[in-house]
């Protein structure tokens, strides 16, 4: 078949996932900030898997939901009642029936899988001279998983643990489950599967033996057990979690990023850093972070869909939120937190603020304990300060509000009115000295007394 024929990859998360115990459907469980069953999609995708379906139980919108968000290409494909891996397959039997090298089948809660294991199957049987290619894994403990049969070096069935003779079940080469068969033989091969077995289950693995009874060649791509690691708990769910850090810090370290305490630091599968970039102890990088070349993230911060420029400067203990876009050399420091804002090339915010709906110009300057109040309820409005304005300590904008360039705010001030360029607004009550009124304070009769009383007199 023609080189553009395309690999489509059926990704399959029809499982209803009781033993997560959970109100959410199993495959939206996420390990490095992505749902389950977007680790499939994205692994199929880095393949080069080119067309893309996904078979979900019944009544699962916000299944299909999530999966339009990651994949908008997808084709969903409900399976009204769960008959087996193999019934799950053809449930997207339109999208195979529209013509493909080969089929890659994978799981949605199998998210340790690598690109380059999905590439390897579908190569097998799209150039390999293969009609199908499994997924094997030498078990530590067998049970319960499929056994792949071999005779002369060949695979020549697969038996699931349940169907499985005592014999059967001493062999510890198991099926990983993810399967590739030849584009040509595909639905020919799903169509075949029978029920008759200890499930009354149309079982994938069938279409081993299928193949072999078509005079067709089945084989292994064999993987450490630790890739094939599903998801069925939440004990299994933090295992994936932690090998997938673990991937994850040591990916960014190789790629330049100097991690002081790696094991504390929490990436998400799209955390995007640049080089010479130093993160220190217990960060935790949410979904859509991206850091440029030469920042500085200081300990204990949590950014989540933000953008931190280059050689900017973000903590100890800051919060940047969506939105938080830090241009060149900004700076914010402990206890700041950042949402829907933009901050220019060299802005400092250093101390104790929160900026939510704001823009804030260049080398601009904000005071410890700035608030815009942004918020009034119902609706969210902006606050614009500009380029070397300062903003002293312990101001509310309440927003709408402007502030200019080069603009002083005095500290302390609840700004409600716009402030125009190099204009100085002072928004606060005006000091009163009242000279000698503590003497007089302290002299009065009664403080007397209670002082002379407090110290033992
Ligand atoms: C499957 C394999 C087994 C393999 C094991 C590896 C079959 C029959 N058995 O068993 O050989 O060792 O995986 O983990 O394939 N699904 C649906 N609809 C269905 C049934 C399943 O969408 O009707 C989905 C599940 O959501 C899951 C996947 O297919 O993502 C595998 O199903 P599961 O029930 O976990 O199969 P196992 O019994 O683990
Ligand atoms: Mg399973």
């Amino acid at each position: 078949m023609p080189k553009e024929t395309p690999v489509l990859a059926v990704v399959l998360a029809a499982g209803e996932g009781t033993r997560m115990k959970s109100a959410l459907p199993k495959v939206l469980h996420t390990v490095a900030g992505l749902p389950l069953v977007g680790h499939a999609i994205r692994s199929a995708q880095e393949a080069g898997c080119n067309r893309l379906a996904v078979v979900i139980g019944p009544d699962r919108p916000d299944v299909a939901k999530a999966v339009a968000a990651i994949a908008p290409e997808a084709q969903v494909f409900e399976q009204k009642e769960r008959r087996g891996t193999a019934h799950a397959v053809l449930q997207a039997a339109p999208a195979i029936e529209a013509g493909c090298r080969a089929l890659v089948v994978l799981f949605g809660d199998t998210p340790l899988i690598r690109a380059e294991t999905i590439r390897a199957l579908a190569d097998s049987v799209a150039e390999g001279g293969n009609a199908v290619a499994v997924l094997g894994f030498e078990a530590a403990d067998p049970t319960g998983y499929g056994r792949l049969l071999t005779e002369a070096g060949e695979l020549v069935a697969i038996r699931e643990h349940k169907d499985a003779s005592e014999a059967e079940r001493q062999v510890r080469l198991c099926n990983g489950g993810l399967m590739a068969l030849r584009g040509d033989i595909a639905l020919d091969l799903l169509r075949a599967v029978g029920s008759n077995n200890a499930q009354n289950e149309f079982y994938l693995p069938d279409c081993v033996s299928l193949a072999r009874q078509r005079g067709e060649r089945a084989t292994v791509i064999r993987v450490p057990e630790q890739e094939a690691l599903g998801v069925n708990d939440r004990v299994q769910l933090a295992a994936c979690e932690a090998v997938l850090q673990k991937r994850l810090r040591e990916t960014h370290m190789r790629n330049g990023v100097t991690m002081i305490a790696p094991e504390t630091v929490y990436l998400s599968l799209d955390t995007e850093i640049g080089r010479d970039v130093v993160v220190e102890p217990n960060v935790v990088f949410g979904p859509g972070v991206t850091v440029e070349e030469g920042a500085v993230i200081h300990a204990f911060s949590h950014l989540e869909g933000a953008k931190v420029g280059r050689g900017a400067s973000v903590g100890p203990f800051a919060r940047l939120r969506p939105g938080a876009d830090l241009a060149t050399k900004a700076k914010v420091g402990n206890f700041v937190e950042i949402k829907n804002a933009v901050l220019g090339e060299g802005a400092k915010v250093s101390h104790l603020t929160y900026l939510g709906d704001a823009t804030v110009g260049a080398e601009a300057n904000i005071g410890a304990g700035t608030i815009t109040c942004n918020y009034d309820g119902y609706n969210k409005f902006q606050t614009e300060i500009g380029a070397h304005a300062f903003i002293g300590s312990n101001s509310a904008l309440v927003a709408p509000v402007k502030i200019g360039d080069g603009a002083f705010v005095g500290s302390g001030s609840v700004v409600t009115k716009d402030v125009p360029a190099n204009a100085l607004a002072v928004a606060r009550g005006h000091q009163v000295v009242k000279a000698e009124w503590a003497t007089h304070f302290r002299a009065r009769p009664e403080n007397v007394a209670k002082a002379a009383k407090k110290s033992g007199a």
